[in-house]
Formats: structure tokens, sequence, C-alpha cells
């Protein structure tokens, strides 16, 4: 195994795992460097930056790890909860010390347009200090992302260079975005599907639910008959993702003539989703049913990463408290 170069990514805890988050982090993440130290974390900590009921935010931290493993995580990844490896909210006070509050202002999730105006919590603020330290704790060198989280690895780059300029030269390697154009997946309004829009459409959601809310996806009132925008329709969007290149054409070919209801869209859109997540789903609803199953493959995540995290960080103790680290006893040395 390479082990001077290893892969990381993370989702957040903040809402049930879905179509975005499975066609654009997990089963690339999956798919990549299958040769290399690979570490999956579920984003527990950054989670509390939103206001969520404790048992909601657990379920949801179940789910993501139930995800990760009904994709066909294997035995050997390394799949663990962020709160569990606490080192990272030591490294991330450091790194809050040597990166600038005009630095961070600049962010777009402090940007967002949620956000402007108004009083947000220190922890959205400082978010990407947090995720920084996520990465860098591993000393990750590839981070799959969506393009959304671009500028958050570059704020992980910015702070890699600082440390290991002011600190130790090549301590960190400088990590590195890992983005595919396709990652996007437009959720139920067209917009990137996001917990924060409420336009999520999950896979792992009961046939009922799934079909509750495909049918209620908002489309214009173009008759049957009549022509169609392909290129607009958010449920051909979301197909295009999920099906082969000749379903799509055939589709697009219907909407230009017409004579295609949404109804019958909306229809395929979720005989589609039960066909191509048949297994996945089957999978899923029983980790979630064999939960101890779940949190023993956590429980060994964490072990592992425990041990990567510890011997990082008690190097980068010795860098900045290098008189203190000398004492016997101090920090369990
Ligand atoms: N910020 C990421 C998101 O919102 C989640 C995340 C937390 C993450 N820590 C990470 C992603 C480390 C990559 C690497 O989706």
């Amino acid at each position: 195994m390479l082990v001077s170069e290893s892969i990381l990514t993370g989702i957040k805890s903040s809402g049930f795992p879905h179509l975005g988050n499975i066609i654009a982090a997990i089963k690339p993440a999956i798919a990549l460097a299958r040769d290399k130290r690979r570490l999956f974390l579920v984003a527990d900590m950054h989670s509390f930056t939103q206001s969520l009921p404790l048992q909601e935010r657990r379920e949801n931290s179940l789910a993501i790890a139930a995800a990760w493993l009904a994709l066909g995580l294997p035995d050997r990844d390394i799949l663990f909860l962020q709160s569990e490896v606490p080192f990272v909210t030591e490294l991330a006070w450091y790194f809050s010390c040597i990166i600038s509050y005009n630095f961070l202002l600049r962010s777009h999730i402090f940007k967002n347009e949620k956000h402007v105006g108004k009083d947000i919590n220190i922890g959205t603020f400082t978010y990407p200090i947090l995720m920084a330290a996520d990465i860098l704790l591993y000393k990750a060198t590839t981070v799959p992302v969506g393009e959304d989280q671009r500028q958050h690895v570059e704020i992980a780059r910015q702070i890699a260079r600082r440390y290991n300029r002011l600190y130790r030269a090549n301590f960190f390697p400088i990590p590195v975005a890992h983005i595919q154009e396709s990652f996007f997946v437009p959720g139920t309004d067209g917009r990137k599907m996001s917990k924060s829009y409420n336009n999520i459409i999950s896979p792992f959601w009961s046939e009922k639910k799934l079909k509750q809310v495909i049918f209620s996806i908002t489309t214009n009132s173009i008759p049957v008959s009549m022509p169609k925008d392909a290129k607009s329709c958010p449920i051909l969007s979301i197909l295009r993702r999920i099906s082969s290149p000749s379903m799509i054409l055939e589709l697009e070919e219907g909407y230009k003539k017409g004579g295609i209801s949404y109804k019958d869209v909306k229809g395929l859109l979720l005989n589609q989703i039960l066909k191509v997540f048949k297994k996945e789903r089957e999978l899923f609803f029983y980790y979630m049913k064999n939960q101890d199953y779940v949190l023993s493959f956590l429980e060994s995540g964490r072990k592992k990463a425990h041990i990567i995290a510890e011997r990082n960080m008690k190097e980068i103790r010795a860098d900045l408290h290098p008189k203190l680290i000398r004492r016997k006893g101090l920090f369990s040395q």
C-alpha cells in the first residue's frame, strides 16, 4: 500500500444520504485509487453549525455510514465518525492562529446568501478550518469533493503551506481537490441537490416516500401532446445521472416531438431509481436494521484513524511546544 499518498473525504451528517451524496461523493470515492490508503469520515461535528435534533443527527450519521457500506466500501477502508477522533479540534485551534480573519471572510460559505447580514455562529465562520484539520490531520493528499467544496480545499492548501513555512518544511503534503464535472447532481428544482435547498431525492427512502416526492416535483403546464424543453426539465436532469445514454436520447426525442407527459417521466424516474439501486437499497435497509454491524465497522475505523491522527499530532505538538515535550510524562510521550 502507498501510504505516502492517501485519499480522504467527508459527508456532513446534517441530512439523510441522498442521490447527490451517492453520485458525487460516495461512488467516485470508492472507485478512486483502491491501492491507496483511504479515509472516509462522517462529519458529525461540522453538522453542529446547523441546529438539528440530536436523535436526527445520530440517525443521519448512521444512515451515511450505512450508505457507504451499501455502496460497497471494502473492509480495508477507514470509515469513521469525525467526533470520535477529537485531535482534530486541537489541530483546528492551531490552524485558526495561522490563518487571517480577512482571508476567511472571503470564504463563500460565509458569503452564502443565507448568511449575509445575519449573526451566524462562529462554527459556521470557522467551518473551513475544521475541514482543513480533517484533511491535514491524516496528511491526505487527494480530496474527492464536489465543485462547491473547491474553495475549502484551497483553504486547507493555504494552511498547509503556511504551517510548513512557519514550523516545519514539508510536514504537510499539499492536498489536491479531485473534482469531476459529472459530480454535479441536480435536485428536484434543478439546483444542486442539497439538504439546504430542500430538493433531495434519496434512493434509500421507502418506495412510498420516493413516489410521494417524485410525483410532487413541480413542472410546467405544457399539455402532453406539445413539445417540451428537455434541458430545463429537472426530472430528466436527474434521470441523466442514472440512465443509459440511449434511454436519455429516446426521452429527448420524445420531449422534442411532444406526446410525453411529465407524469410518465416521473414514473420512469421512480422505476429507474428502484432498479439501479435495487441491491444497494436491500443492503442499506439491512444495515439500518442491524446497526451493530455498522457500529462495529465505525469502531474499527475509529481505531485506525486514531492511530494515524495520534502519530501526526504528537509530531505537531513536538514542533509547536519543543521544550515542554521533553519534560517526562507530559502528553504521555
Ligand atoms: N464540508 C464537506 C461538505 O459539506 C464535508 C467535509 C467535512 C469534508 N470534512 C471534510 C469533505 C474533509 C472533504 C474532506 O460536504
